[in-house]
């Protein structure tokens, strides 16, 4: 007889001293938004823009594409990811709240 397990994994998000689990293979913001936790910032869903950009302090997990408008490949070796483009695969201790906005500087402040 096969068995087939469902496994979850425990998700830590420090900064906001929330926890919820998520499914192996499921992406991060997915799980949150499963759980009905607000841990991490949601927008587009799809890797546009940049909101639900996290750093992961410990834990395994595999990224799908991501923008490197919103995480260069320095910060990806940081640990820095989209949530929304990354695949769950063990236990993971994140911070969230990483999104930034570009400041605009005006002609006339660079003066
Ligand atoms: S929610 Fe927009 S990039 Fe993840």
């Amino acid at each position: 007889m096969i068995t087939v397990t469902n496994r979850e994994h425990q998700i830590q998000v420090t900064n906001r001293d929330e926890s919820f689990t998520c499914d192996n293979d499921s992406l991060l913001l997915q799980g949150m938004e499963k759980a009905g936790k607000q841990a991490i910032r949601v927008g587009c869903r799809k890797g546009g823009c940049g909101m639900c950009k996290v750093k992961v302090l410990s834990g395994h997990y595999q990224t799908l594409k991501m923008s490197r408008a919103h995480v260069s490949e320095q910060e990806e070796q940081q640990g820095f990811v989209l949530a929304c483009r990354t695949q769950v695969q063990g236990d993971l201790v994140v911070e969230s709240d990483h999104f930034a906005l570009t400041p605009v500087v005006s002609p006339l402040e660079e003066a």
